[in-house]
């Protein structure tokens, strides 16, 4: 469906253009939104822009914003210049105190893209802007709404919305995400909701990864990974986006730190662009290695661990780099999903510094369901909607990298006879 809509004030002619913007189609297995950007840790930088018009030209039906929006709570502390390490550059700054005209500035950056194309949100420790009594998150809250009362969360700390067939779970990493809170019997809930036959995909995003290989933000959420990976796992969530770390790494699938096929894949795109430049080293590098209480959380506590087994068995660190990280690389940029079907949906990530050549994918993978081999816990039928066969597993890990050659011979296939080859 079709909104076509107006903003401002009728009564003393102040009205903008008109705009329009088009609902994501019904829950179903055969309907999705043709396109799905996905952005993190973005800011308001010359490479924001960079980003911004990549995106627009990579024409989304909906755009997945994983946290860090505006940084518009380091604005007035560092005069607009930016830190890479605020804490060390300003450690005697109070508090990282919000700027609402940097606020309005960001949106009026982002209107050519969210004027006509929906956009989802969840929060990042910059949106925390912790101000006096205690109070945070307002400029978040109160810029943004989200189906929390749809959703049945009746927060707007996190929440999940349908696009066709693919669920999407929005959680929050900086508010009580134990098992024994409101965030985690919510999930709970929402997982045990979800229809497969309705929405086979079931994609979750937050802002700080589980899974990073960064130096920066090493094991930061450790805590929040011990307490809810199960939980995903169990569900068979498919995807999982995140930002935090400012650089591309996509995993292969995975649960707990061990290579699993029906773990989800782990995809961090913080490489949005912001002030506070691209990560460049790997935990694994010489002398890289962090010290486990380099990366404190801004919400919640520390649990590093040392690996039990694997090759890196006893240590904090990998010596290269980890078996679950599939391709990691520091650049700008960000990412497109486009699901196919209950089975396929192909990723590719767009660096920024292609925006202006020929687009080569920096990175481009099928990520593939297979419930069967998988079990599922859920209401999944067993049969595969019209025109779509389920695969057989090909390797190890069912995210099927494949050459360019053979994707386009696939995308191609699946248009013209709306069939998925093995
Ligand atoms: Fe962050």
């Amino acid at each position: 469906m079709t909104y076509y809509f107006k903003c401002g004030d009728s009564s003393v002619q102040a009205m903008s253009d008109e705009y329009s913007f088009k609902t994501m189609p019904s829950p179903g297995p055969n309907a999705y939104p043709s396109r799905i950007a996905v952005i993190g840790d973005l800011g308001l930088t010359s490479n924001s822009s960079t980003t911004i018009n990549h995106v627009i030209k990579n024409d989304p039906a909906l755009v997945l914003m994983v946290g860090d929006l505006t940084y518009a709570n380091q604005y007035l502390t560092t005069g607009g210049q930016g830190a890479s390490c605020f804490s060390c550059s300003f450690p005697n700054a109070p508090i990282r105190e919000t700027y609402q005209p940097r606020w309005d500035g960001w949106g009026r950056f982002m209107e050519p893209l969210t004027s006509r194309v929906p956009m989802m949100v969840i929060e990042g420790n910059h949106e925390i802007e912790p101000q006096v009594d205690g109070i945070t998150f307002q400029s978040y809250l109160t810029r943004f709404a989200v189906p929390s009362e749809e959703s049945r969360s009746n927060s707007s700390f996190y929440y999940s919305f349908n696009a066709g067939g693919a669920h999407f779970i929005m959680l929050g990493a900086y508010v009580d995400y134990n098992i024994t809170g409101t965030q985690y019997s919510w999930l709970m809930d929402d997982l045990h909701r979800v229809n497969r036959s309705l929405t086979p995909w079931v994609v979750a995003a937050w802002h700080p990864p589980w899974y990073n290989s960064y130096n920066s933000h090493y094991q930061e959420f450790e805590c929040m990974r011990q307490e809810m990976e199960a939980l995903l796992y169990q569900y068979k969530v498919d995807i999982v986006f995140n930002g935090h770390v400012h650089a591309y790494e996509r995993m292969n699938r995975v649960y707990n730190y061990t290579l699993d096929p029906c773990g989800p894949v782990y995809i961090t795109v913080g490489d949005g662009g912001n002030i506070e430049k691209v990560d460049v080293d790997f935990a694994d590098d010489p002398g890289k290695c962090p010290k486990p209480d380099d990366n404190k959380p801004e919400f919640g506590g520390l649990c590093h661990l040392n690996f039990t087994s694997g090759p890196a068995k006893g240590n904090f660190c990998w010596s290269k780099q980890p078996e679950w990280s599939a391709y990691r690389e520091s650049s700008f940029g960000h990412g497109i999903l486009e699901v196919v079907n209950s089975t396929y949906a192909l990723w590719t990530w767009h660096r920024n510094q292609d925006a202006y050549k020929e687009d080569t994918p920096g990175d481009q993978i099928f990520i593939v369901r297979q419930p069967k081999l998988c079990s599922p816990t859920t209401k999944e039928t067993s049969d595969p909607p019209q025109g779509a066969q389920e695969s057989e597993p090909t390797s190890p890990s069912s995210t099927v990298i494949l050459s360019s050659k053979m994707m386009w011979l696939m995308s191609l296939l699946v248009a013209l006879f709306g069939i998925v080859v093995r």
